[in-house]
């Protein structure tokens, strides 16, 4: 068995950060999405993995993958035009060729794990598997209805009334069979190959098709308030109390994860929350739930509930909240005017 993990598409609605980062590669806990997901299919048998990449940020996922063996993989990398699930999926046949296999999507984590899945699929020989999750808006997801005895009737992408409120999440498992299904298949009204279609037509063609609804956290992070959840349901998850970097005159209480080079001085920090390398807490409050990335800097200030990458500056800013600020970023506060002065970047927001 292979596994394909879909890295491309366009992120538009992570703009401007997705100008210059694939979205799975957005950090949540300080460590991108993907990383979780490679981890998870790591603890399965599976080696042979194909990364599907898009041709403008492709270029990170393989600075952040390099050759797989991180995670004692064999990578494939197959470069796709974002044009759906399904047509990702026939982009990937020679990769893929007459084996089954799983496919994750890269912005999709879930917190049951994947090797009880293949298990399943293995024993039960079956043509697909997929993971249902309980949500109050399936409008915005594949949707699956299943009967009485748990198995799936009908699947349909994005409906506007939705047969059931079981929203199908990103990790699938197939035989070989979906091939012949995708090739059955037309795009739908937003121009893309869909998979829910592809599954669809599976049912269609009499194949075996089972669902297992998921009883544990599922994070879907297409948007910057996504993001914010997944970082802190993987901060209270993953993180545990380990300071490496040097702490002075300040009080850390909770879980908190320092990492070596990184100073805390005269500050306050409250857990769950993480710090990376070199970076510079002084004189500041970091309230929970809060990821800061390396070489960043938080000097005279309040931030809380907040996904800082790297090297950003907060200098002298009163109380920076649900806030995602890229690589490199700078908010300061202007002393002279007390006017807001701004250079922010293409589909940037600020609430002000
Ligand atoms: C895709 C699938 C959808 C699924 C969702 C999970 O949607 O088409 O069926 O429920 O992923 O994240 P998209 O992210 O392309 O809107």
């Amino acid at each position: 068995m292979k596994a394909l993990v879909l890295s491309g598409g366009k992120g538009t609605r992570l703009r401007p950060l997705t100008f210059t980062l694939a979205k799975q590669l957005i950090p949540v806990a300080n460590k991108p999405i993907l990383g979780y997901v490679l981890d998870q299919i790591a603890e399965t048998a599976i080696r042979e993995v194909g990364l599907i990449i898009a041709p403008d940020t492709g270029q990170y996922v393989k600075e952040y993958i390099k050759d797989g063996s991180e995670w004692g993989f064999k990578v494939t990398y197959i470069p796709q035009e974002p044009l759906g699930l399904a047509h990702a999926v026939k982009t990937a046949e020679t990769f893929l060729r007459e084996d089954s296999f799983l496919m994750c999507l890269g912005d999709n984590l879930q917190g049951q794990g994947i090797k009880h899945l293949v298990k399943r699929f293995e024993q039960e020989k079956l043509d697909a598997l997929i993971l249902l999750k309980e949500v109050e808006d399936p409008t915005k997801f594949g949707v699956a209805v299943l009967n009485e005895k748990r198995e799936v009737t009908k699947l349909v992408e994005k409906p506007q009334k939705p047969p059931s409120n079981l929203a199908i999440v990103g990790t699938y498992l197939f035989s070989n069979k979906v091939h012949q299904a995708i090739d059955r298949i037309k795009p739908s009204w937003r121009g893309e190959l869909e998979i829910t279609d592809a599954l669809q037509e599976m049912i269609n063609m009499g194949l075996d098709v089972k669902a297992e609804v998921l009883e544990s956290w599922w994070l879907d992070t297409g948007k910057k308030d996504d993001i914010l959840s997944a970082n802190a349901k993987i901060l209270d998850e993953y993180v545990k109390k380990d300071v490496k970097g040097d702490v002075s005159d300040s009080s850390l209480e909770g879980r908190i994860r320092v990492a070596v080079g990184a100073k805390i001085n005269n500050s306050t920090v409250r857990g769950p929350c993480v710090i990376g390398k070199n970076t510079l807490v002084q004189d500041s409050f970091i309230g929970p739930y809060t990821s800061i990335g390396d070489d960043a800097q938080i000097i005279n200030s309040t931030v809380e509930y907040c996904v800082i990458l790297e090297k950003a500056l907060i200098r002298d800013v009163n109380r920076l909240e649900e806030s995602l600020i890229g690589k490199n970023a700078k908010i300061t506060k202007s002393h002279k005017t007390g006017a807001i002065k701004l250079h922010v970047g293409d589909y940037s927001e600020a609430e002000i």
